[in-house]
């Protein structure tokens, strides 16, 4: 489902909408005595009011505070005739990274996302938009905000129309980038959010091979036979045990004038049961979204195609269903990965950096300057980090500040973590050159990284992201952010291409 914003010049005053948003600020003491602050697009909606909009606010209890939502009738001074006010504190314009960038952008989100309902199918935003980046940061939130997923619903509506009031030379583009950072966003939102049942290997797979077509990016698929004859022994050995079998999808995009390379690799298990090492039930609900850092790469690749940064771009989709069939590969079993590293399976529902640590070995073909890959990993990073911060690795501790960087550019809460070297020999086996998984729990997130160092061909710069609470959001929408799939990472991917080609990384 794809999300759209248009621009005009028109009026506040004159605009026709089933709603206009404006936004309302507080002084910059934070302190909010009545003497709430109208910028630019409410001051014209104050006028065509006649005034008296601050105290009407004030008088229904609005203190400005960041996202706080209040709304009055236009009752005939405006084409709109409802009016919502949107808490924006103190933000005023927003720096890209700033915090006052995701004041604004989860101000737009939540206003449209509260608003939005079968009366309100359209929206006007009169909102901060003066500067590129709070264009940017404006029209993506709103955008962000106005995702909807219908797929399953008999009832269904398609997203609200969004029109943001804005003028200047700044605006094409700005508004232009958002527009592609939203559909990246969604388009992850949107695989993220979509069954097991329709979402497996393949079908990833061939919505990949469209997003190729449509981007004009290079596609390559290795099918199960493929994946065979490669020696691809992780990814096949967690997507035994299903009858949807496994994938490899190799994405690149080229700069004819870039002499740099980034590889992304995605972790993509379209479900993960845990295997022969069953999840309990609970733990299983979210588990479609075990998908998402394929996602994100896919979603990356699309945006990168349209915003043309000066790098090379190759991205990675190990996809594969992990299930416990007949066929299912055994707590203690023996693979061997791409490369020939032999890996003990001692427990099955640590499939993730078994599917990851071929498409890790495989990147040392295309000589990257830069290694990204990215996962919902494991459970202990959100017991360290919670739902909202990825923890960011690095074999280089420059290149993990780089990252976290990055993040923040792009908007994202992402905290750097260290790979302690004594948690390394707890991958010791027995038999094998390593074991899946250490017999303490301890620093589980970090352990699971140190795996991954494994396979990172020998003088390569490498970050792992793992984002297993991010990518799904289970409790209520807050600012531009849905419940189920967030999108988490994709905007950072970006960042990261970017910054790559800028040098910064
Ligand atoms: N996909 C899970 C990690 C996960 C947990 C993602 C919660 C999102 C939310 C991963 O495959 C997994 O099961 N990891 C195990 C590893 C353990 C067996 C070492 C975990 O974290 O429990
Ligand atoms: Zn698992
Ligand atoms: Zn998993």
């Amino acid at each position: 489902m794809t999300v759209t914003l248009q621009t005009t010049n028109s009026a506040a005053r004159d605009v026709s909408a089933d709603a206009i948003v404006i936004a309302v600020g507080q002084d910059a003491g934070g302190q909010s005595t009545g003497g709430l602050v109208l910028p630019p697009g409410a001051q014209d909606v104050d006028a065509a009011l006649g005034g008296g909009l601050a105290s009407t606010l004030s008088a229904l209890g609005a203190t400005g505070k960041p996202e706080e939502i209040t709304r009055i009738a236009s009752a005939g001074k405006l084409a709109a005739p409802v009016i919502a006010a949107v808490g924006i504190g103190t933000a005023t314009t927003a720096e890209p990274g700033s915090n006052d960038a995701e004041i604004l952008r989860r101000s737009a989100g939540a206003a449209v996302r509260s608003l939005a309902s079968p009366k309100i199918r359209s929206i006007a935003l009169a909102l901060p938009a003066d500067d590129a980046a709070s264009a940017e940061a404006t029209a993506l939130g709103a955008m962000l905000g106005s995702y909807y997923f219908g797929r399953y619903r008999s009832n269904g509506h398609p997203a609200a129309e969004l029109t943001l009031l804005a003028s200047g030379a700044h605006v094409g583009p700005a508004v232009g980038r958002a527009q592609v950072l939203a559909a990246a966003v969604t388009l992850v939102r949107d695989l993220v959010n979509t069954s097991p049942s329709h979402l497996y290997p393949e079908t990833f797979a061939a919505q990949a091979g469209e997003i190729a077509a449509s981007s004009g990016l290079g596609i390559d698929v290795l099918d199960d036979t493929a994946l065979a004859a490669g020696g691809y022994g992780g990814i096949r050995g967690v997507g035994q045990g299903s009858v949807h079998p496994p994938r490899l999808v190799r994405l690149s995009y080229q700069h004819a004038e870039a002499s740099r390379t980034v590889v992304f690799i995605g972790k993509g298990i379209t479900f993960d049961s845990g295997g022969l090492s069953l999840k309990p039930p609970k733990a299983m609900e979210t588990m479609k979204s075990d998908m998402s850092g394929a996602a994100a790469v896919l979603a990356a690749l699309q945006a990168v195609a349209a915003l043309k940064p000066g790098v090379n771009v190759i991205g990675y989709l190990p996809l594969a269903e992990n299930m416990p069939g007949s066929s299912a590969q055994r707590p203690s079993d023996v693979i061997t990965m791409y490369g020939g590293t032999t890996v003990e399976v001692l427990n099955t529902d640590a499939e993730g950096r078994l599917v990851l640590a071929d498409a890790l070995a495989r990147s040392g073909e295309d000589a990257p300057d830069l290694l990204v890959d990215i996962a919902t990993l494991t459970g202990a990073q959100v017991v360290a980090l919670g739902t909202r911060v990825s923890g960011v690795m690095a074999n280089d501790d420059t290149v993990r500040d780089g990252i976290v960087a990055a993040a923040t550019r792009a908007g994202e809460a992402m905290w750097p973590m260290p790979l302690p070297e004594e948690l390394r020999k707890g991958l010791d086996s027995k038999v094998a050159d390593l074991a899946n998984v250490a017999a303490e729990r301890d620093g589980g997130m970090l352990v699971a990284g140190l795996f991954l160092r494994e396979f990172v061909p020998d003088g390569v710069r490498w970050a792992h992201l793992d984002i297993a609470g991010p990518a799904f959001h289970e409790g209520e929408p807050y600012g531009y952010t849905p419940k189920g799939g967030t999108g988490a990472a994709v905007r950072t991917l970006v960042q990261i291409a970017q910054d790559v080609a800028d040098g910064r990384l």
